[in-house]
């Protein structure tokens, strides 16, 4: 059975869900599923807002097909090739034989590489500001390169004042029979996710990010239909202010985050002791995380939420504990900005690693260190003590600050 929701007037969902996948791109854990939306506007001419992923083939063709109710469909547009949203093409192509693929320049190229030149359907090449007109509908195209791949446009339609935002304003987790955002708890997780989303799978595309909210500024948008998540028509101007946020590396909240490894609890026992002096402090929301035990994309999502860092690790062969070598190269590549940081070293057999944080960390922005960094050998001692409480307070000190 089809799972059509309508979503305004003659514009369609057609997109599913897929509860089943474990790992999005075969990295990122998704437990709650991820959706691929895609979506029909019947008009003089038909319209598919990009296709779906492999794995909800069935449901997506059944939807296209109630949706088109035996007409043709004229126009295919490819927004993004990435194959959570590409991967059907070649079916709807050879379902829909007189379907025109509408993309860009740098799509195109793309689109010869997926496909081995093994496609036959036609195609029309638009750039930015072009206009595809369906009668009472017309598309325009707006280019937004790395947001989240280099071929990536979005489509705006000037008639409904709907902006199909491709990966921009996704979210991780399925879509469970509630499709828009008023559907949904206020403040409900989709929008950790669509943080935990944005900041692992755009978030090192900063400048390009902007670059498109920019661009968005200049159109009138009254609902967002992103290719992943809830569509967005109630609270467009928080998830817009959160992007906003977010691509220029801002904190969203100046709560203080410990994120531990820890062999055999030392390293976290001295994490919970500089937590509780923290506490003690009045600072609030203090959140610990086992860097073996969570995910790194998790850890991401909160590097790029807070301001105040601290990160804790064992000596490990004379250097880094692997998992905190992973999320400081996670934080380098995703580019993370703006943010202080405290270190605790521990060491039996050495006190070495602070100097390899800090140089793995080297050329990101605006990373200020507070505080020496507290180094214990083996477990924290009382001698260890004055250390730690001025190290609090530093950090107090900062989450205080406005
Ligand atoms: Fe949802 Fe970049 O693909």
């Amino acid at each position: 059975m089809n799972t059509v929701r309508r979503i305004k007037d003659n514009i369609y969902y057609v997109g599913a869900s897929d509860n089943r996948l474990e790992l999005f791109e075969n990295l990122f854990p998704i437990k709650d599923g991820v959706s691929y939306n895609s979506y029909v506007i019947l008009d003089e001419k038909t319209a598919l807002i990009d296709t779906a992923d492999h794995s909800v083939f069935d449901t997506f063709i059944e939807n296209v097909d109630h949706v088109l109710n035996d007409r043709k469909l004229d126009y295919l547009v490819i927004n993004h090739l990435e194959p959570d949203h590409s991967a059907l093409i070649k079916e709807i192509a050879i379902l829909y034989p007189n379907v025109t693929l509408v993309l860009n320049e740098r799509s195109k190229k793309m689109l010869d590489g997926f496909f081995n030149k093994q496609l036959n359907a036609k195609t029309l090449i638009v750039k930015e500001g072009d206009i595809l007109d369906l009668g009472c509908h017309k598309l325009t195209f707006v280019m937004a390169p790395m947001v989240h791949w280099p071929e990536v446009m979005v489509s705006y339609d000037i008639t409904s004042k709907i902006l199909f935002s491709a990966d921009a304003f996704g979210t991780f987790g399925a879509l469970n029979g509630n499709l828009f955002d008023d559907e949904f708890e206020k403040d409900s997780y989709f929008y950790s996710e669509a943080r935990r989303y944005y900041t692992n799978i755009v978030g090192k595309f900063g400048k390009q990010v902007e670059s498109l909210l920019n661009k968005a500024k200049e159109l009138d948008i009254k609902m967002i239909l992103p290719l992943h998540g809830p569509i967005w028509r109630t609270d467009i101007s928080k998830m817009v202010e959160l992007y906003s946020k977010w691509a220029l590396y801002e904190a969203e909240s100046n709560d203080v985050i410990i994120i531990y490894g820890s062999m055999y609890g030392n390293t976290m026992n001295a994490c919970y002791a500089l937590a509780n002096q923290l506490g003690m402090s009045g600072v609030k929301n203090i959140k610990m995380y086992d860097v073996s035990k969570t995910d790194v994309s998790f850890l991401i999502s909160e590097i790029f939420r807070v301001k105040n860092i601290i990160l804790a690790s064992p000596n490990y062969n004379g250097g880094i504990y692997p998992k905190m070598v992973n999320l400081l190269h996670d934080m380098k590549a995703l580019n993370v900005q703006n943010k202080n940081i405290s270190i605790i070293e521990n060491g039996t057999w050495a006190l070495v690693i602070t100097k390899q944080i800090k140089e793995i960390l080297d050329n990101l922005k605006n990373i200020r260190y507070v505080g020496p960094e507290l180094k214990i050998t083996t477990t924290l001692k009382d001698s260890d003590n004055l250390h730690l409480k001025e190290l609090a307070k530093l950090i107090a000190d900062n989450y205080f600050a406005a």
